[in-house]
């Protein structure tokens, strides 16, 4: 089964789904170090689940701040091929070289956000971006 299979049953069956799309994204891809959701709480964004080898610092990201507050500011998916290039970005990993972050929007506002960090240099592309684009629309509506 590919990952967007597992994630369109994971959404069917309707339980602990972001969890579990967090950890299917984790463990089957294999540059996809560090996987989290944030969710949007008024002005903020607020780490909920999330997969990877440690805890980060950033549990509240203020909307603008960092490449997270950049992509839900714009509701464009942000890919920054070199983070220690990117004024914007907020380290949270030593061993961090790229970062994606995937927008989810539900019923015509930002209600949260993917973000992925990778331990390779310029890691996302276009099929990065059209597949976390595809399950951003498969979770926005467990995003409450
Ligand atoms: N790097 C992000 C902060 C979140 S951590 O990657 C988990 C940013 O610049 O917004």
């Amino acid at each position: 089964m590919s990952p967007l299979e597992a994630i369109e049953q994971i959404a069917e069956r309707g339980e602990n789904v972001l969890q579990q799309v967090v950890d299917v994204l984790h463990d089957e891809i294999e540059h996809y170090s560090w996987v989290g959701i944030y969710l949007v709480e008024g002005d903020e964004l607020v780490l909920g689940p999330w997969q990877g080898p440690e805890a980060t610092e950033h549990v509240r990201i203020p909307v603008g701040q960092g490449v997270c507050g950049a992509a839900a500011a714009s509701g464009e998916t942000e890919i920054v091929d070199d983070v220690n290039a990117d004024p914007r970005y907020l380290a949270c990993f030593p061993s961090t070289r790229s970062e994606i972050v995937v927008p989810i929007a539900h019923e015509g506002r930002i209600v949260g956000e993917l973000d992925i960090d990778s331990d390779q240099p310029s890691a996302f592309g276009e099929d990065d971006r059209a597949f976390l684009e595809r399950v951003a629309l498969i979770v926005a509506p467990f995003c409450n």
